[in-house]
């Protein structure tokens, strides 16, 4: 058993369940009641409903609200969460056992899933190994409950790739020959075109998880040999790249020529999701008008499948690209 301390909660740990009990600081509670009690002539009803809403982002009693969110929302959340599996009137709940993830502190927001717009998501410690799911074991805030009811299936698809990437060994950086990190490059694109997305936030979609899984497990002596085969071959899935191959590092030789040529980043980043749409709009279309042959929609998915794979590729490739 184990006790661990969170700011509004603490969680006694057993092997199959935790207890999560809600801290209220004494002192800080005491004041907060002797003032709403003082100042009780003032109210109507209006106003006791504002001061009892407050009391939800502020103040001693916000392990109340967090269980209690946590809590009515446990089911809906699906398998993105530790399950809540009992609650004793918001003061304790009983929640499933998670095995920590163990993670230093991410530097980068874009590391996380949710890209860690909300606060909770950028915080190792709220995630957790739960039936060889990592799931989300503190969402009693009702910002990550909104995200997570708006973006569960993409959520799903980021932890999966997140859980590959951060559950090995050291997770693998590389740099470009002037060691330069692609924040740097980025800042510079954008000053040129501001309106390009950042590879690292593109969505995982549907048919890219098992692309995307399988380039967050890589090395970078790794990632460098699907490079190499993306772009050899007869069909290259990354066309006009091929004299990268000759250099002693095909990898670094393609970093350079991103931060040498803004045209040849934006051509990368536009046709690795471009791709895409056309190829899916083609399958469309063809269906339609009834013209789609079996021979042809096999090779449409092949193409599609690998425009998927260049577009985990190029994600995978500017997380890594840093210190
Ligand atoms: N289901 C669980 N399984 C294992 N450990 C858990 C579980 N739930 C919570 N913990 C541990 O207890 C800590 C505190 O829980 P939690 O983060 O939910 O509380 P909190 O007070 O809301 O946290 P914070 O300090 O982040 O505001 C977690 O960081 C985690 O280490
Ligand atoms: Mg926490």
């Amino acid at each position: 058993m184990n006790i661990i301390k969170g700011t509004n909660r603490i969680a006694i740990v057993g092997k199959s369940y935790t207890i999560k009990f809600v801290r209220i600081p004494f002192r800080a509670a005491i004041r907060e009641v002797v003032s709403i009690a003082k100042n009780y002539h003032k109210y109507n009803w209006k106003a006791a409903k504002l001061a009892i809403k407050l009391t939800e982002f502020n103040g001693p009693f916000r392990g109340i609200w967090a269980n209690y969110r946590e809590w009515s929302a446990s089911a809906q959340l699906g398998d993105n969460v530790v399950p809540t599996r009992f609650s004793f009137l918001d003061l304790f709940n009983v929640v499933e056992t998670a095995s920590l993830l163990n993670l230093p502190r991410l530097k980068h927001t874009y590391e996380y899933p949710g890209y860690g717009d909300v606060h909770t998501f950028r915080e190792p410690g709220n995630y957790g190994w739960h039936k060889g799911k990592l799931k989300l074991l503190d969402y009693g805030s009702p910002k990550v409950i909104k995200y997570l009811l708006e973006n569960g299936a993409q959520f799903r698809r980021q932890l999966d790739v997140f859980g590959i990437r951060h559950s090995g060994k050291i997770v693998g950086r590389v740099l470009n020959s002037k060691g330069q990190i692609f924040d740097a490059v980025l800042k510079q694109l954008k000053s040129h075109f501001p309106e390009i997305e950042d590879p690292r936030l593109w969505d995982i979609e549907d048919n890219e998880t098992t692309f995307a899984q399988e380039v967050a497990k890589m090395s970078i002596r790794e990632l460098e040999q699907a490079f190499i085969d993306l772009v050899g071959g007869r069909q290259p899935v990354i066309e006009s790249s091929a004299h990268f191959l000759n250099g002693a590092s095909p990898l670094i030789s393609f970093l350079d020529s991103l931060s040498n040529s803004e045209l040849e980043c934006i051509h990368h980043f536009r046709s690795a999701i471009g791709r895409i749409a056309v190829i899916k709009s083609t399958l469309q279309l063809e269906e339609r008008d009834g013209i789609l042959t079996e021979e042809r929609k096999l090779q449409l998915n092949n193409r599609l499948s690998n425009a998927f794979k260049y577009k985990a590729f190029i994600r995978e490739l500017m997380i890594r690209w840093d210190h």
